[in-house]
C-alpha cells in the first residue's frame, strides 16, 4: 500500500477548485511510456502548468502498473530537476470496477475514474457512490470523478455506438448521492482520431471536414444546475491535420479524421471545464514523426533516433496546448 504523498503526488481537490476560479482547464494527458511522460514533464515544466497524467487499463496492460507509478514518481523526481516543481496527478482514466479504482488507490494513484457510463443510472450511482466512500476514506483523500452520459467511439473495454448526451436533469442528484469530486460529461466529444461520420460534417473549400459544435447549451444547463462544479471533457482532441497529412504523406492511412477544433476547446476550458482529456494528438504527433524518420532515413535502426525526435514534437504540442488552449500555462 502506497500513498500517492509519497511519491510527490497531488489529489485534483484544490486544482480543480483554482482553475474553475480561474478560468482555465488542466491538462489531462494520457501516457503509456517513458518518451511520452517525459514530454509531457518538460512541457508543463516550461510552461508552468500542472497536470494529470493518466493512465487507462489499456496502459496498464501494456507498461505494467508498477512501473507506471514509478515512472510518475520519476516524473515529479525529473520535474524537480528541470527547476520548476509543478503539481502532478496520477489518474486512472476510464476505470470500470471497483476492485480496479481500489488497486490503483493502494498502488499511490492520487485520482479515479469510475466510469459507469454504460450501466443504468442507477448502476452507476451505486458503483460510483462505493469508489468514492473507499477513496475518501483514505488517509491521504484521493479524489474520484464520475461519468454521467455515454461518449460515442470506443472507451477502453467500453464501446458504443451512439452518444447518449448528459441530462441536466440528472446531475444534481448524481453528485448529491455519490459524492463525486467531479463529473465526466457528455456534449458531442468522442474518443479517438474520427470523432463525427463525415454526413455529420460540412467541408471546407479544401475538402477538409468540418464537425458540427459542442452541444454549449447543454453545459450551460449543468453549469445551472451545480453551479462551480468541477465539469471534465473526454475525448477533446483536435485531431491536426498537418499531422493526418504527415502520417498520410509517410505510407499511413487515417481516413476521414476529424476533432474538435481549438476554439470551442478555448471556450469550454474557461467555464466549468476545468479537465480536458487528450491522447490521439499524442498518438498522431508521434506516429507522424516516427513515420517521417524511418522513411528519411531508412539506414536509421536505432530507436533513440525515431522515438527522440517523436518526443520534441510532442513537447512542443503540449506546450501548445498549455499556453494555447487549455489557459493551464503559468498558472502552477
Ligand atoms: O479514452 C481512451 C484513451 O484514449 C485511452 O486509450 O484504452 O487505447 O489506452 P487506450
Ligand atoms: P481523445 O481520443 O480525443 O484524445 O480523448 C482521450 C480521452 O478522453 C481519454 O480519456
Ligand atoms: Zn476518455
Amino acid at each position: 500500500m502506497t500513498s500517492y504523498k509519497e511519491l510527490g503526488l497531488v489529489n485534483t481537490k484544490e486544482l480543480f477548485k483554482k482553475a474553475v476560479s480561474g478560468g482555465y482547464a488542466l491538462p489531462a494527458y494520457n501516457f503509456n511510456n517513458m518518451e511520452q511522460m517525459q514530454s509531457i514533464i518538460q512541457a508543463c515544466v516550461e510552461t508552468k502548468s500542472p497536470v494529470i497524467l493518466q493512465v487507462s487499463s489499456g496502459a496498464r496492460k501494456y507498461a505494467n502498473q508498477n512501473i507506471l507509478k514509478n515512472m510518475a514518481r520519476g516524473a515529479v523526481e525529473y520535474a524537480h530537476e528541470l527547476g520548476y516543481d509543478i503539481p502532478i496527478v496520477l489518474h486512472l482514466d476510464h476505470g470500470d470496477s471497483f476492485e480496479l479504482c481500489k488497486d490503483c488507490i493502494e498502488t499511490g494513484f492520487s485520482s479515479v475514474m469510475i466510469d459507469g457510463s454504460h450501466l443504468s443510472y442507477d448502476e452507476n450511482v451505486a458503483l460510483t457512490k462505493k469508489v468514492c466512500e473507499f477513496a475518501h476514506s483514505q488517509k491521504d483523500y484521493v479524489t474520484v470523478e464520475g461519468e454521467l452520459g455515454v461518449l460515442a467511439g470506443v472507451e477502453d473495454d467500453v464501446s458504443s455506438e451512439h452518444s447518449h448526451y448528459t441530462q441536466p436533469s440528472e446531475v444534481i442528484d448524481f453528485v448529491g448521492k455519490t459524492k463525486v469530486d467531479s463529473l465526466a460529461i457528455s456534449i458531442g466529444t468522442s474518443h479517438g482520431r474520427a470523432k463525427f461520420k463525415p454526413e455529420q460534417c460540412t467541408r471546407d473549400a479544401n475538402g477538409i471536414l468540418i464537425p458540427p459544435p459542442l452541444r454549449f447549451d447543454i453545459l450551460e444547463e449543468i453549469e445551472k444546475k451545480i453551479p462551480g462544479f468541477p465539469i471534465v471533457l473526454h475525448g477533446s482532441s483536435s485531431v491536426p491535420i498537418e499531422y493526418v497529412h504527415m502520417i498520410e504523406k509517410y505510407g499511413g492511412k487515417l481516413t476521414d479524421s476529424v476533432g474538435i477544433p481549438e476554439e470551442q476547446l478555448r471556450k469550454a476550458a474557461k467555464s466549468a471545464v476545468c479537465k480536458i482529456n487528450i491522447d490521439s494528438d499524442g498518438r498522431l504527433a508521434m506516429t507522424a514523426l516516427v513515420r517521417k524518420v524511418l522513411v528519411e532515413k531508412p539506414d536509421e535502426f536505432d530507436p533513440r533516433k525515431w522515438l527522440g525526435p517523436a518526443r520534441d514534437e510532442l513537447k512542443k504540442l503540449y506546450s501548445h496546448k498549455n499556453q494555447n488552449v487549455l489557459g493551464s500555462a503559468g498558472q502552477a
